[in-house]
């Protein structure tokens, strides 16, 4: 007899079964602008690290399909540790998070008793754990700013973030050297030379990106800031420096603007400036993750109690 195998066909066909799985099951569909533009599409609600933060405390629902990254869906678990988190693709990790490994990481932080930790959320569980104070891209400069002034930092994993605060606020901040892979990999040359073939396009960049290309930038700014900068200003034509799933969201906030991805060094993966990370959740792996409830993503207890101090602390701060 002929087995048959009742899965979906068409991508319309996954985007309905995903939406009729989500109202089964009780879940909510959480997902960052780097994601592809139908999973964005199909999602609650779509967001930036902070966001998407925000938005994982505030849920009711029984299960959290983190369309993201897997720092992302962690996040999500330590504030909701009796909801089923989980994840389309569990390998979608983040170059950023792998540079803070948490055994030289502690040997660092150990080495400056002095110094409270401000952390990046792009990072693991473990590295939470062992800190302050968590920031995200959006409110890293109100958090430092927090922080009374005698007070000696170390700020991590992102180097180029951490410089970008140094200059913001003035302060002396002790760095961890990690970066993401996306945002070190704009190309100069490539974009001074689209910046001539467009001169009325402003250029905006995230803080992720190095320090030369921040300050090339008419506006420096988290995902979610970029969006109502292109938005709220008068120009006409953006060019980007972050992933470029971002103008999806973007151009539909702005139909009649022009908006360009920046480009990425060659030696870069595919010079296109996208997270293959980000990229690794497909429609078809959404769809098998909400029907078999899996990969779940867990954060052992002990970790996951001193991880939420830090975060809690960022969204007391934050509100
Ligand atoms: P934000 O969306 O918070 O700006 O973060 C960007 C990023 O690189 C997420 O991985
Ligand atoms: Fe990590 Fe960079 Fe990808 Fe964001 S874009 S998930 S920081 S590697």
């Amino acid at each position: 007899m002929e087995h048959v195998i009742d899965i979906p066909k068409t991508r319309k066909e996954y985007m309905e079964e995903i939406l009729r799985l989500k109202k089964e099951k009780n879940a909510v569909l959480l997902a960052h602008y780097y994601q592809e533009a139908d999973i964005q599409d199909l999602a609650d609600y779509v967001g930036d690290s902070l966001g998407l933060s925000r938005k994982a405390a505030e849920t009711d629902a029984d299960i959290i399909v983190f369309a993201g990254v897997h720092f992302m869906a962690e996040t999500a678990k330590i504030i909701n540790p009796n909801k089923k988190v989980i994840l389309p693709d569990v390998n979608a990790g983040c170059s950023l998070a792998d540079s803070a490994q948490p055994g030289p990481f502690k040997e660092f932080v150990d080495a400056h008793p002095d110094h409270i930790v401000v952390t990046y959320i792009n990072c693991t569980a473990e590295i939470k754990a062992m800190s302050d104070i968590i920031c995200t891209s959006s409110n890293a400069v109100d958090i430092i700013n927090s922080i009374p002034k005698d007070q000696k930092i170390i700020c991590a994993p992102d180097r180029n973030l951490g410089e970008y605060l140094i200059h913001q606020t003035g302060r002396d901040l002790l760095l961890w050297d990690g970066a993401c892979m996306v945002h070190e990999a704009f190309a100069m040359d490539k974009i001074l030379d689209l910046h001539k073939e467009h001169p009325k396009a402003k250029f905006i960049a995230h803080p992720e990106s190095t320090q030369n290309i921040l300050r090339i930038s008419a506006f420096v700014g988290s995902t979610e800031k970029l969006l109502n900068f292109v938005q709220e200003d008068d120009s006409e034509e953006f060019i980007i420096a972050t992933e470029a799933g971002i103008l999806h969201e973007m151009q539909k906030r702005v139909p009649h603007k022009k908006l360009i991805a920046a480009p990425a060094k060659d030696d870069n993966t595919c010079a296109c400036s996208e997270c293959h990370y980000m990229k690794m959740n497909t429609l078809e792996k959404l769809y098998a993750c909400l029907k078999n409830e899996l990969p779940e993503v867990d954060v052992p207890e002990d970790i996951r109690k001193k991880a939420l101090v830090p975060l809690e602390r960022m969204l007391d701060l934050s509100k």
